[in-house]
């Protein structure tokens, strides 16, 4: 089981992508979060199968102290902006920022550029470069994606999901190479 946490600005399409990853649909007159809210889905990868915790959190500035407390044990942390809206990407500095203070160890962070259907119509305000370089910047995978088609989004929740089991795979295997250490230590001072 993992603990994946969406963060972003209010109307970023949070509650949308985790709907459209969980059920297929989009719905164009969703209600602001208040709160916290979350979903499960479990996955198959090859023989592994594993659960996701999708914990949606309120993006409404006065939520914001209830959210952290749901990033503090995260797996991974998705902060999530509008590509239409600037100042949606502006704060994400401020959301990756309190995050990165909060954070244990070895959580996956992603950035996600939302509302890609609607880069044609001239409403586009965040250049996938700035995009990019932003999440190079904070060593975090990047993708632009959208809610309303579904673009990407299976493709994104793939590949972290592929990322967790990585990491989870080599903490087992560090665990047991420690252990084996410790135990040939003990057997040669008997
Ligand atoms: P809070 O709960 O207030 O933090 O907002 P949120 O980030 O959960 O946003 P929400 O999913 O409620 O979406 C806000 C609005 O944007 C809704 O009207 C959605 O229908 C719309 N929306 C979300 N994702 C997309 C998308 O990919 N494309 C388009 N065109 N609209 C979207
Ligand atoms: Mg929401």
């Amino acid at each position: 089981m993992f603990k994946v946490v969406f963060l972003g600005n209010s109307g970023v399409g949070k509650s949308s992508l985790i709907q459209h990853y969980c059920t297929g649909h989009f719905c164009s007159s969703k209600k602001a979060t208040t709160g916290v809210d979350f979903q499960m889905k479990t996955i198959y990868m090859g023989s592994t199968s594993i659960t996701l915790q999708l914990w949606d959190t309120a993006g409404q500035e006065r939520f914001r102290c209830i959210a952290e407390q749901y990033y503090r044990k995260a797996n991974a942390i998705l902060v999530v902006y509008d590509i239409t809206c600037l100042s949606s990407f502006s704060t994400v500095r401020e959301w990756v920022n309190s995050v990165e203070e909060k954070m244990r160890d070895g959580v996956m962070l992603m950035l996600l550029g939302n509302k890609l259907d609607l880069a044609d119509t001239h409403c586009r305000e965040v250049s996938r470069k700035d995009g990019q370089s932003l999440a190079e910047h904070h060593k975090a995978s990047f993708y632009e994606c959208s809610a309303k088609t579904g673009e990407n989004i299976e493709q994104l929740m793939t590949q972290m999901a592929e990322k967790l089991i990585d990491q989870l795979d080599r903490k087992c295997d560090n665990t047991l190479s420690l252990t084996t250490n410790a135990a040939k230590k003990s057997s040669c001072c008997l």
